[in-house]
């Protein structure tokens, strides 16, 4: 089923066929890296901006990495360098992208709906690589491939995504990802850090870790994201762990063969214990970086499709 839009802003709306094809593309993308191959020619002559508000590691990375190896010329730009921090606003740094023809264009800010609003002033094809509290959607198809690899299938799984859900975008991608797939999905985390609108995300709320893990297939550890935190909703990092921090005691509750996932960056010893973070069979957290790359490189290919040919 084609991709229903010119770009991909958001995993909610997206139908489960579109979902699968995606998965399904960035699984062969798996096989072409390991194969040390690349494929220049699918975005030769296309270009590829990496718009960044926010700090990132893997995100960046990859995706100038993935536009890379299908060929496209890319370029990174971060705030600091920007005119952003002469004042400029977001619609006149659209209008200056637009000038240079960028093709694809990879935005990440600290405002819920930024990349959507820049897709409506840009011709290139936009991808939003986290928007505030809203969305992260690659984040989420990398965590479902990486999922589907070790468990074969997503639906009817028990996922258990723990932590700051309230203010995860990875979390709000992922709930909508794996619901629309058919996986059960629990969010376990103290009642300041459950976003408002639970009940509509078709979700089961947990506030007890050993609960929410019990018989769980997958347990997603997220960060404290302290810097969209308005006052104390966490007593201390100590307390949190002791709580909420996953070790080998709680995963226990999990079930013996379910796997352990971490969107990165880590806070070893506030959310996840590193002995766990660091376990040979049960941690996948490596894996998904590179699943990463894969996934970005399906949406790269699958947007670009729809691009005219020349501009
Ligand atoms: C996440 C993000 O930026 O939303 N990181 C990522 O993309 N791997 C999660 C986080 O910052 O905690």
């Amino acid at each position: 089923m084609p991709h229903p839009s010119r770009h991909l802003l958001a995993i909610e709306g997206l139908e489960p066929p579109h979902i699968a094809d995606l998965l399904d593309l960035a699984e062969s993308y798996v096989l072409l890296n390991r194969s040390g191959k690349t494929q220049r020619d699918l975005l030769k002559g296309r270009t590829l901006i990496n718009l960044f508000f926010e700090d990132s590691t893997r995100t960046r990375t990859s995706f100038e990495l993935a536009g890379k190896r299908l060929g496209a010329d890319v370029i990174n730009m971060s705030v600091s360098t920007s005119s952003v921090n002469k004042g400029e606003t977001l619609l006149d740094t659209a209008s200056t992208l637009n000038a240079m023809q960028c093709d694809l264009l990879v935005v990440r800010h600290g405002q819920s709906g930024a990349p959507a609003l820049l897709s409506q002033k840009v011709d290139a094809a936009v991808i939003n690589a986290g928007d505030g509290t809203h969305e992260h959607p690659t984040q989420a198809l990398l965590d479902a491939l990486t999922i589907r690899r070790h468990k074969g299938r997503l639906e009817g799984l028990v996922v258990a995504i723990c932590g700051d859900i309230a203010h995860s975008r990875v979390a709000r991608s992922n709930i909508h990802l794996l619901t629309t797939m058919g996986s059960r999905v629990r969010i376990v985390g103290p009642p300041t850090l459950i976003p408002a609108d639970a009940a509509r995300l078709g979700v089961e709320v947990f506030h007890d870790m050993k609960a929410g893990l019990k018989d769980a297939d997958v347990v997603m550890m997220l960060r404290l994201q302290r810097e969209r935190m308005s006052g104390g909703l966490v007593p201390s990092a100590r307390e949190f762990f002791r709580f909420y921090g996953l070790d080998a005691e709680k995963l226990a509750h999990a079930k013996p063969d379910s796997i352990v996932m971490h969107p990165g960056p880590m806070n070893r010893g506030v959310e996840i214990d590193s002995a766990i973070a660091d376990h040979p069979t049960r941690s996948v957290i490596g894996e998904q970086v590179e699943m990463g790359v894969a996934c970005r490189m399906a949406v790269l290919d699958v947007l670009a499709r729809r691009l005219p040919r020349n501009r």
